[in-house]
């Protein structure tokens, strides 16, 4: 998915995701446990700016560090689009501006992260190495001019990356001040997020090699008989480009995979370098998680942390809803700013992450978002704090007077005025720092786990059976009522070990490779709930369709198999709830599976179609737990009555009594505990809490009711 094609795609995701707290109905579970304290030792704290000295004169930059000093800001980021400066001409570098730049930041205390240049190499590099552009998925090659126009496996483009980061870091990563590094910028999110060259296609054939060992392998495993696939020399497989009718999927979703791999191994072979060079120094890299283009947990497993790009206004823009003056702050936005937070947590098993690039004003390129609503720059400030970030770096310092991103405002305006959200920005920097490093480092409390893998995601992309599937949209509403239930959210791949959580999710598991399925045995076997959704386990690893009855691989854990399923375009079916689902009549439209009961019990029947009687969602006792198909896809506000009442059974009934809009997280070190309020409406809003808690600062003891004003927040520690 490209750039532009993610903006669009999550718009239809967004309009339906769960609000906070809609469905949520008070309870009296037991308050969070004993909690104090701030301070703490820990990790440097990271409250900063991304700073361009390469697009402002250096008559300013004095200026700058001083007015950033002030502003208490702890570390920039820079340098990531200079490669024009550091390398003007083939092996000729020129590092004294950088130079120059960090004494002057070092001097006001500021600590930099360096960003290596790679994805906007300067145009001498591809008028001479024209085989680094990349082809998109028309066979058209892209033009430079702009940014991200490269092929990851082009070996000139790896070679002239990993020389300029090189460089760089003999020169600077021994300045005063250094404390990071963050390789590329953004890998696969530029206007094609794929590459089709020679290039790639050599890269892709020898990948398949590595993978499948021989050619009968693979023509076995993607079924080249059909249409006379059959290849004879691997050097016959081609990439993914039009070619008259559909790909096969396996090699579709194999490419996929490849240019996954290319891009990991792009930025590793600059990571092995600046590792050498720059010990004791962090790395990372920063990307969208919600574009799901590249397998994040292999791009972050050798990296240090986790690094999020966060924008909710532009989400705002694509989705229409800033024509009624509602900003950012629909709850579909919010829903999806809070799964992208818990995404970039995941991709690093729940590792603190850092927010790389956070909105501070009008964002968007050609077309841009409205200034956020005095309040709001904080509100998303705490928000990812409440998700598990540990430090945050503002978008950007100045607003340029040209460039691409000439409307992408900053904290300073055109003229270097402060912007609007100058001193909000400010002020949540100063109260995020008196948070202290224990509590900006402290585990994310989560009882729930989504399950969430690419292969889906891909498979469905590349297949959706019905054209409204799209494997985000599917996930965001069971996203927002898993949330809704205060109990705290994991998202992560079902091969690792799920048996620390009460509940696991898996909407949407169009693939299920057999660890994923004995990791979900053992998790029910053990006393978990399993909640699955339409189209569970119908393709394995290589994107063949199972030759078992549906669910595959899961068939004994649900305890149901499927008869039939059925894309819905014209009428949709009823649905009729019973037993602990009991409720009003809703609609299922999209997909339903119909499913046949075998030790399962039923929870729901379509009412009309040809298998009107037919079991929609079942329910299974398998070992000492439950497991729950929902076969039928349900409009969001009936999923989250469904899905919280599951929840309910399995023991996780909210924690505090919540209004539409209000979202609660709580981050957890020892015995010390951080309750988030986060009230994302423009009206103020009364929490009712279960059990006494301290307001964070000050330590001023709260129970009962407590007021959020509107886009307010409130840090509640235990009494
Ligand atoms: C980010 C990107 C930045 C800048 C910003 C505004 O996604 O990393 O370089 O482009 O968006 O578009
Ligand atoms: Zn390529």
């Amino acid at each position: 998915m490209n750039r532009r094609n993610f903006m669009l795609s999550t718009s239809a995701a967004l309009a339906s995701a769960v609000a906070w707290g809609k469905s949520n109905t008070p309870s009296a579970q037991a308050a969070p446990v004993a909690a104090s304290g701030s301070e703490g030792s820990g990790p440097p704290l990271l409250f900063g700016t991304d700073y361009y000295p390469d697009q402002t004169p250096e008559r300013l930059w004095e200026q700058d560090a001083v007015q950033m000093a002030a502003a208490g800001i702890t570390n920039v980021r820079m340098a990531e689009f200079a490669w024009a400066l550091m390398e003007p001409a083939e092996g000729q570098y020129e590092f004294d501006w950088l130079l120059r730049s960090l004494a002057i930041l070092h001097n006001h205390g500021i600590a930099v992260i360096l960003g290596t240049p790679s994805a906007a190499p300067p145009p001498w590099l591809s008028a001479k190495y024209p085989e680094i552009l990349m082809v998109d998925e028309h066979g058209m090659t892209l033009s430079p001019g702009a940014r991200r126009f490269t092929c990851p496996s082009s070996p000139a483009y790896r070679e002239l990356s990993v020389a300029v980061a090189t460089r760089m870091a003999k020169a600077a990563a021994g300045a005063p001040g250094v404390i990071g590094w963050q390789i590329d910028n953004e890998l696969t999110l530029g206007s094609s997020a794929r590459c089709y060259c020679r290039s790639c296609r050599t890269g892709f054939q020898q990948w398949l090699r590595d993978r499948y060992g021989s050619l009968a392998s693979l023509n076995e495993k993607w079924g080249t008989v059909f249409w006379s696939n059959t290849y004879t020399d691997f050097s016959q497989i081609p990439v993914p480009l039009p070619s008259g009718a559909p790909p096969n999927p396996g090699l579709a979703l194999d490419y996929d995979r490849y240019q996954s791999a290319a891009n990991v191994e792009f930025l590793e072979l600059q990571l092995a370098v600046l590792r050498k060079l720059c010990p004791g120094q962090f790395m990372t890299t920063n990307n969208v998680g919600l574009a799901d283009n590249i397998v994040f947990r292999d791009l972050y497993r050798n990296l240090d942390f986790a690094a999020n790009d966060n924008y909710p206004g532009f989400f705002a823009i694509h989705q229409n809803r800033n024509k009624n003056g509602a900003g950012a702050a629909s709850d579909a936005v919010t829903t999806t700013v809070s799964f992208g937070h818990d995404l970039m947590r995941g991709f690093k098993d729940g590792k603190p992450f850092m927010v790389m690039e956070e909105q501070t004003g009008k964002a968007g390129q050609p077309i841009f978002c409205p200034q956020p609503e005095p309040g709001q720059l904080r509100l998303w400030s705490y928000q990812a704090i409440a998700h598990g970030a540990m430090g945050i770096n503002y978008f950007r310092w100045d607003t340029t007077t040209f460039g691409a991103e000439e409307y992408w405002h900053g904290m300073l305006r055109h003229d270097r005025s402060h912007s609007p959200g100058f001193d909000e920005i400010c002020a949540t920097m100063k109260e995020l720092k008196a948070l202290g490093s224990t509590a900006l480092n402290a585990p994310y409390r989560a009882k729930i786990a989504l399950c969430y893998d690419s292969d889906s995601d891909w498979a469905f992309v590349i297949q959706a059976g019905q054209p409204d599937i799209k494997y985000l949209n599917e996930l965001l509403p069971w996203y927002g009522s898993l949330a809704a239930s205060q109990a705290g959210v994991d998202i992560v791949n079902a091969d690792q070990d799920l048996t620390s959580y009460k509940v696991v999710c898996a909407p949407a598991m169009y693939i299920v490779k057999p660890r994923q399925a004995e990791r979900i045995r053992t998790f029910v076997n053990q006393g978990g709930t399993f909640i699955a959704g339409f189209r569970l386990g119908v393709k394995d690893q290589y994107s063949r369709i199972v030759n078992t009855p549906l669910p595959g691989l899961l068939r004994d854990v649900m305890g149901c198999e499927l008869d039939d399923y059925e894309p819905i375009y014209e009428q949709d079916r009823g649905v009729k709830f019973s037993g602990a689902l009991s409720g009003p009549d809703a609609q299922c439209s999209v997909w339903a599976d119909i499913l046949t009961p075998a030790s399962a019990s039923t929870l729901a029947t379509y009412t009309n179609g040809q298998y009107a009687g037919k079991a929609a969602i079942t329910s299974n006792s398998f070992g000492g737990g439950k497991a729950v198909y929902v076969g039928c896809h349900l409009e969001p506000a009936d999923l989250g009555r469904v899905l919280l009442t599951l929840l309910g059974a399995a023991g996780l009934q909210p924690l505090h009594g919540l209004p539409a809009g209000v979202e609660c997280t709580t981050r957890e070190s020892g015995q010390q505990s951080w309750t988030y309020l986060l009230n994302h409406t423009g009206h103020t809003q009364t929490a009712r809490l279960n059990g006494n808690f301290r307001e964070f600062p000050g330590g001023a003891p709260v129970s009962g009711t407590i007021d959020l004003p509107p886009y307010g927040v409130k840090v509640l520690t235990s009494a």
